[in-house]
């Protein structure tokens, strides 16, 4: 069991998101993270939906489209889901496994807990928002 934790602990150690965070703030997003594995072609957030979880990529790839058309490919490390959480609005984008994908995921609850854990991931999910946010001609 304590092996199991270990092992999980040091994948969230691994993320870039969670790079600076102590041991103990570590364990407790361990404790609000849950991992799963979604089979290519899972659709894991579907724009215009209402959702309520954070992911944060472990393995795997996956592909964001608005109305169809591919914006960005996500990768080991990276995140979605932050912005109907932050926003309290539906899904700006639908996001596909386009490979096996293993994934750290946090319920819209837990997500304030998260940011509460490090100014440090506050600001990195922040920077993200307001990238994905911007037009794209800025
Ligand atoms: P959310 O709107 O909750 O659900 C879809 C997610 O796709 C969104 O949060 C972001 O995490 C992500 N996303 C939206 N637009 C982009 C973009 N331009 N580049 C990368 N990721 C994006």
């Amino acid at each position: 069991m304590r092996l199991r934790r270990d092992a999980k602990i040091e994948r969230i150690a691994n993320v870039p998101l969670f790079s600076r965070c102590s041991k103990r703030e570590l364990a407790q997003i361990g404790r609000l993270a849950d991992e799963m594995e979604l089979p290519a072609g899972t659709v894991a957030v579907r724009e215009g939906a209402y959702g309520q979880e954070f992911f944060v990529l472990e393995s795997g790839t996956v592909e964001v489209s608005k109305q169809g058309k591919v914006v960005a490919t996500l990768g080991p490390g990276d995140f979605f889901g932050e912005i109907a959480l932050l926003h309290n609005a539906p899904r700006t984008a639908t996001v596909t496994a386009k490979t096996p994908v293993e994934a750290l995921v946090v319920s819209h609850r837990d997500f304030s807990s998260l940011l509460a854990t490090s100014p440090q991931i506050q600001s990195k999910i922040l920077q993200a928002l307001a990238e994905r946010l911007a037009p794209a001609s800025i």
